[in-house]
C-alpha cells in the first residue's frame, strides 16, 4: 500500500479555510491532514475541530517536531514567509507557500536558492492557472484551434469589498500587484509565454488605502505576442464580475472570449461556438467564490500528485520567482516610466 501523505497546516485565518477544505478533502487520494499550526491557538483548535485534526499548535516548530510531516502548506501573510520557509526546508519537509511568495525579489531568491542548495520540493500556491475556466482555456490553446496567441487581455476589475475579509490589505505598501497582480501576471505567463520586456501604470483611486489599488500593464512576449494585463479593486460598474477574471485572446486562426458569467466564446475561422466554463459548487463552497475554491482544491491536488511522483511542481518555486520578477518589473516600469525587462 503506498504510503500515506502527512499534512500540516500553518496559518488558520481567512483565506486558510479553502486549503483545510481541500486537503481534508484529498483525504481518498491518500492525504492525512494531521496538524494545524496558527499563533491564535483559538484559530488553530477552530481548526482542529472543523477537521478533525489531531495536532494543534501555535509555533510551527513544535509542529515539525511532533508532526512526523510529509508537506507544510504556509497560509500565513507574507511577512511571515521567508521564515516558515526556511524553518520547513532546514527540517527537510516538502513546503508550500501561499502568494506572494516573498516581501521582495530579493526574499523570493534567498528562499529558492535555500530549497535548490538542498535540493528541497518549494511550491508556491498559485491557484488562478487552476481555476476551471483558465484550464480550459490552455487546453484550447493546446490543441491549436485558435493558432498561435499574438494578442490578448486579461482583465480583473473588481469594487467588491474584499477589505471585510481582508482588512490588512489596507496597509500594504506594495499592494495590488502582490495580491491579485501576481495572479493576473501569471495568467499572462501561462497563456503568452515568458515575457521580454513590459510597461506598467498605478493609481491609488480610494484614498483609505496605502499602496496602489490598481494596476495597468502592457506586456511584450518572447513569443512576439503582446498582452494588456490590468486589475483593480476600485471599480464602480455594475453588475460586478467579482471574482471573474475577464480573458480575451487573438490567435492566428481564431480568438477566444472569457465572460464574467462564465461563458467561454471560442471562434475558429468561421465557426464560433459558445461554452459553459464555470467550476463545479464543490460541497464546501459557495458562490461566487466558487471558482476560486475549487482552484484550490486543483492547485493541492497538483502539487500533491506532483510531490508522490517526485517531480517539481508547475508551480515551483523556480517557477513562480518568474512570476514574481514581472510583478517586480512592474513597479519598476511604473517608477521610472520606463518599459523595463523582468529580472527572471
Ligand atoms: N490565492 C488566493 O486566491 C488568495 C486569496 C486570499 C489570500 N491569499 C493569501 O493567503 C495568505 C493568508 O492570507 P489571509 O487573508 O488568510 O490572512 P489572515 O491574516 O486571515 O490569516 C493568517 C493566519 O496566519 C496566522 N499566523 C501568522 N503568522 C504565523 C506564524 N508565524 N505561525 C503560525 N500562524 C501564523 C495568523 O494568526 C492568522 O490566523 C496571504 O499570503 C494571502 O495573500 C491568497
Amino acid at each position: 500500500m503506498a504510503k500515506r501523505c502527512r499534512v500540516g497546516v500553518v496559518g488558520c485565518g481567512f483565506f486558510s479555510q479553502n486549503h483545510l477544505n481541500s486537503w481534508h478533502s484529498l483525504h481518498a487520494q491518500g492525504v492525512d491532514l494531521v496538524a494545524v499550526c496558527d499563533l491564535s491557538r483559538e484559530q488553530a483548535e477552530k481548526a482542529a475541530k472543523a477537521f478533525s485534526v489531531p495536532g494543534i499548535h501555535t509555533d510551527m516548530a513544535a509542529m515539525i517536531a511532533e508532526g512526523d510531516l510529509d508537506i507544510v502548506d504556509i497560509v500565513t501573510q507574507v511577512n511571515s514567509h521567508r521564515a516558515l520557509v526556511s524553518q520547513s526546508l532546514d527540517a527537510g519537509i516538502a513546503t508550500i507557500v501561499q502568494k506572494p511568495f516573498g516581501r521582495s525579489l530579493a526574499e523570493c531568491e534567498g528562499m529558492l536558492a535555500k530549497a535548490q542548495a538542498s535540493g528541497q520540493f518549494l511550491a508556491v500556491h498559485e491557484n488562478f492557472r487552476f481555476q476551471h475556466p483558465h484550464m480550459m482555456i490552455s487546453d484550447i490553446l493546446a490543441s491549436g484551434k485558435i493558432g498561435d496567441p499574438t494578442w490578448g487581455r486579461i482583465s480583473f476589475r473588481t469594487g467588491y469589498d474584499i477589505y471585510s475579509g481582508q482588512p490588512y490589505l489596507r496597509e500594504e505598501e506594495r499592494f495590488i500587484l502582490t495580491d491579485v497582480g501576481v495572479h493576473v501576471l501569471d495568467l499572462a505567463r501561462v497563456f503568452f509565454g515568458e515575457v521580454h520586456h513590459l510597461s506598467a501604470e498605478l493609481q491609488r483611486r480610494d484614498r483609505d488605502v496605502k499602496g496602489e489599488d490598481t494596476a495597468t500593464m502592457m506586456l511584450r512576449h518572447l513569443s512576439g505576442a503582446v498582452s494588456v494585463v490590468e486589475c483593480t479593486y476600485a471599480s464602480q460598474q455594475l453588475p460586478d464580475p467579482f471574482p471573474a477574471t475577464l480573458i480575451e485572446i487573438e490567435g492566428t486562426r481564431g480568438a477566444l472570449r472569457l465572460g464574467a458569467d462564465m461563458s467561454l466564446t471560442v471562434s475558429s475561422g468561421d465557426q464560433s461556438t459558445t461554452i459553459n466554463a464555470d467550476a463545479a459548487v464543490l460541497s464546501w463552497a459557495e458562490r461566487p467564490w466558487h471558482v476560486v475554491q475549487d482552484s484550490v482544491r486543483n492547485t493541492c491536488q497538483h502539487i500533491l500528485n506532483r510531490w508522490k511522483e517526485g517531480k517539481p511542481a508547475s508551480v515551483s518555486a523556480v517557477d513562480n520567482i518568474k512570476t514574481y520578477a514581472l510583478c517586480d518589473a512592474a513597479y519598476e516600469a511604473a517608477g521610472s516610466g520606463n518599459a523595463t525587462r523582468p529580472k527572471h
